[in-house]
């Protein structure tokens, strides 16, 4: 019978610090490997993953299906109507079963506790590709983009500007176990988890703040960080929330008021919102090379999951 695994990747704060900048180095390095064309390192032959998507996505599906065919696996795409998660059968079942065809699975779903009951029934690893809780792929992504234009992480003062939602908390749990300044500037029914933060500041590593004015909040940036106003989930509340968020949008005017910072953006971005086409375009924009460094990031993930 099976053993439930004990290793997955759900929440960057379950990592430690050398852990997660061991991540981003070989991250770094397996992306030098690729972008040289070199294809000989195969470490996932013979391997499948499952990802399974209760939700839309481009730079996930795509990200982390081509990370897996290139290091040699082959992945499978289920769809929000294929599997049904949480409506076709229990999502303990689900687990049980997808992982005694495959060696790790990637899920995109709604609730928290829906990947982490399949953390605790799958016998192989589980990596988060988004909750409505957090995204841990992303920020990993996002520390190795911020790396490689600023050469650190640690000491770098991230502004994240808008919503205090998955993304924030994900920087939360970064803060937990990296030390840099991080500060959410959002309005203030629109804050992020309280215990995700308590225990950010708890860790006492990082500097937190949590702002409501997005003149002064931004000062002293070396990134200022932008996404959605309403997330997966939300586009219920689109309408209220443009409301809500005025004068919250990362524009020029914005930026100059940091002139050295660099913009980033988790995308997709609706422009005209919570960012203009001025930063998505401009030279300080690094929301590509942020889109690229997903699959980088991710397939260190894998390689440590599938201790390669
Ligand atoms: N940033 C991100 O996760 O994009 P997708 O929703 O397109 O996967
Ligand atoms: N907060 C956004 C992130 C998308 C990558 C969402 O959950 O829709």
């Amino acid at each position: 019978k099976p053993v439930p695994c004990e290793k997955h990747f759900l929440h960057l704060d379950d990592f430690t610090k050398e852990e997660i900048m061991e991540l981003v180095e070989r991250a770094s390095s397996e992306k030098k490997r690729l972008q040289s064309g070199d294809r000989s390192f195969q470490p996932f032959k013979g391997k499948t993953m499952a990802m399974i998507f209760a939700k839309q996505s481009l730079r996930t599906r795509v990200s982390f299906e081509t990370g897996f065919k290139l290091l040699g696996g082959s992945a499978i795409y289920l769809g929000p109507d294929d599997i049904s998660i949480g409506k076709r059968e229990a999502t303990k079942d689900i687990a049980r079963v997808i992982s005694r065809y495959n060696d790790i699975v990637m899920a995109r779903l709604y609730e928290h506790s829906q990947i982490e009951e399949l953390a605790a029934y799958s016998s192989v690893p589980i990596v988060n590709g988004l909750t409505d809780y957090n995204h841990p792929c992303q920020i990993l992504a996002d520390a190795l983009t911020i790396y490689e234009c600023l050469g650190r992480l640690e000491g770098v003062k991230v502004v994240y500007v808008g919503d205090g939602n998955n993304i924030v908390h994900s920087w939360l749990n970064l803060a937990a176990v990296v030390p840099f300044h991080f500060v959410c500037v959002c309005p203030e029914e629109y804050t992020p988890d309280e215990k995700t933060l308590q225990k950010a500041r708890d860790a006492g590593l990082s500097t937190i703040e949590i702002s409501h004015d997005p003149v002064e909040g931004v000062k002293g940036a070396d990134v200022i960080y932008s996404d959605v106003w309403a997330s997966m989930g939300q586009k219920d509340e689109a309408e209220q929330r443009k409301k809500d968020f005025q004068g919250y949008q990362v524009n020029g005017k914005m930026m100059a008021r940091t002139p050295n910072a660099i913009f980033m953006h988790c995308l997709p971005a609706e422009r005209g919102l919570e960012c203009d086409d001025e930063v998505m375009e401009a030279d300080y924009s690094v929301v590509f090379q942020q889109a690229e460094n997903r699959m980088h990031a991710q397939n260190a993930v894998m390689l440590k999951m599938l201790n390669c």
